[in-house]
C-alpha cells in the first residue's frame, strides 16, 4: 500500500516551534481543504477536523464538499472511497500505510472468484473493502445502513455479503435472511473479550454494554445495544443510562465524553493484552503532525484505476440514494 510518493513526506520533519493546529487551519483555508475525521482518530485530529463521523457520513461528506482537497483523516479505504466518488478531487490521507485488515481479509481477485461461484447472487459489500472488491458488488453498505439495505431486497433474494463474517451474521441473525457470508473478520473487534466484559458488567452492574456489530456473536449476544460507531454515540446521548461498557475502537469515547460529559464511558479490554482498551493500529498511524504534512505537501495522495472507478462508485451510489431515501 505505501508507494514511493509517500517517502519524505510523510514523516518530514515539523519545526518544533510552530502552533500545529493554527498552521494545519491555515494551510486548510489556503487551499480549500476539507478536512474529514473517522471516530477512531486521535481527539486531537478529531477536534480540528471540519467535520467528524461514521464511514457512512465520511461518504456523505466527501459527496458534496465543493473544497478542491479532501483529507481523509482514517484508512485507505475510506480515502478511496472519497477519491471514487470524487474522481476529479485531490483526495489525502495524512498516512498511506493506514491499512485495514477486514479490507485486506478480502483479496479481489478471490471474492470474484466467489462471485462468480454464484451466478445470479447479488453481492452486498460493506463498505470496508478496496475499490477493486467495490467494482464486483452491487450495493455497498456500512454498518449504519446495512440492514435497511439487505431488507430492500425481497426476502428471497440470494445474497453474498462480504467481507465481514460477524456483521454478515449479526445482519442474518436481525433479518431471518440466510446470506451467504465471507469469511473475513477486523483484528479489532474480534479481540475483545467477553470474559472481561463480564467482569467490568459486575463491577458496573448499571452500566450498558454496547458494541460494534463488528464483534463476536458471544459480545453481541450479551450486549444492550448494537450498532455503528455513529448508532453507538447517538444511543448514549439518548439513553437514561450513566454508564457504558464501550466494545468498539476506543476512540469514538472521545466524542461521547464530548457529548455527554457527566456520562462515564469504560473501553472494553481486548484478549490477549494488560491494556484497557482496544485501539486500531492502523487508524492510530494518522497524527497531527502527518496531518500538517500532508496539507503542505499534498501527499500522499489516494489514486483509484479509472477503469475501477466508474464500476466502483455505481453501488457506492447506490447506497447513498437508498441512505437518502431511508433518512440516514
Ligand atoms: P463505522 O464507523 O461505519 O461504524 O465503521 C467502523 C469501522 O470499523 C471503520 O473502520
Ligand atoms: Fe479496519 Fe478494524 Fe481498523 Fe476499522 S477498526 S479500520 S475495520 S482494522
Amino acid at each position: 500500500m505505501s508507494t514511493n510518493q509517500s517517502i519524505g513526506y510523510m514523516n518530514a520533519p515539523v519545526p518544533k516551534d510552530i502552533n500545529l493546529k493554527e498552521e494545519i487551519d491555515k494551510l486548510r483555508k489556503e487551499k480549500n481543504a476539507i478536512i474529514l475525521a473517522h471516530y477512531y482518530q486521535t481527539g486531537d485530529i478529531q477536534d480540528i477536523a471540519d467535520f467528524v463521523g461514521d464511514s457512512l457520513a465520511l461518504a456523505q461528506w466527501a459527496a458534496k464538499t465543493k473544497a478542491d482537497i479532501i483529507v481523509l483523516c482514517g484508512v485507505h479505504f475510506m480515502g478511496e472511497t472519497a477519491k471514487i466518488l470524487c474522481p476529479d478531487k485531490k483526495v489525502l490521507v495524512p498516512d498511506l500505510n493506514a491499512g485495514c485488515s477486514l479490507a485486506d481479509s478480502c483479496p479481489a481477485p478471490a471474492f470474484e472468484e466467489f462471485v462468480k461461484q454464484h451466478p445470479g447472487a447479488t453481492v452486498i459489500s460493506y463498505v470496508n473493502t478496496t475499490a477493486a472488491v467495490k467494482a464486483v458488488t452491487d450495493v455497498v453498505v456500512t454498518s449504519t445502513n446495512a440492514r435497511q439495505i439487505v431488507e430492500s431486497f425481497p426476502e428471497d433474494t440470494r445474497i453474498i455479503f462480504g467481507p465481514d463474517r460477524n456483521l454478515g451474521n449479526y445482519i442474518n441473525s436481525i433479518t431471518g435472511r440466510n446470506m451467504l457470508l465471507w469469511d473475513g473478520a477486523c483484528h479489532v473487534h474480534e479481540q475483545f473479550s467477553l470474559e472481561k466484559i463480564l467482569e467490568l458488567k459486575k463491577q458496573y452492574p448499571d452500566a450498558e454494554i454496547i458494541t460494534h456489530p463488528e464483534c463476536k456473536q458471544p459480545i453481541i449476544q450479551v450486549s444492550d445495544f448494537v450498532g455503528s460507531t455513529a448508532a453507538l454515540l447517538k444511543h448514549t446521548i439518548k439513553s437514561e443510562k450513566k454508564q457504558f461498557i464501550v466494545a468498539t475502537e476506543s476512540g469514538v469515547i472521545h466524542e461521547m465524553r464530548k457529548q455527554s460529559p457527566l456520562k462515564e464511558f469504560i473501553p472494553a479490554p481486548p484478549n490477549d493484552s494488560t491494556c484497557a482498551c482496544n485501539e486500531c493500529n492502523f487508524m492510530r498511524l494518522n497524527t497531527m503532525e502527518k496531518l500538517y504534512n500532508c496539507l503542505k505537501f499534498e501527499l500522499p495522495e489516494i489514486f483509484v484505476d479509472e477503469e475501477v472507478q466508474k464500476k466502483a462508485i455505481k453501488p457506492i451510489r447506490r447506497m447513498l440514494e437508498i441512505s437518502e431515501k431511508l433518512g440516514l
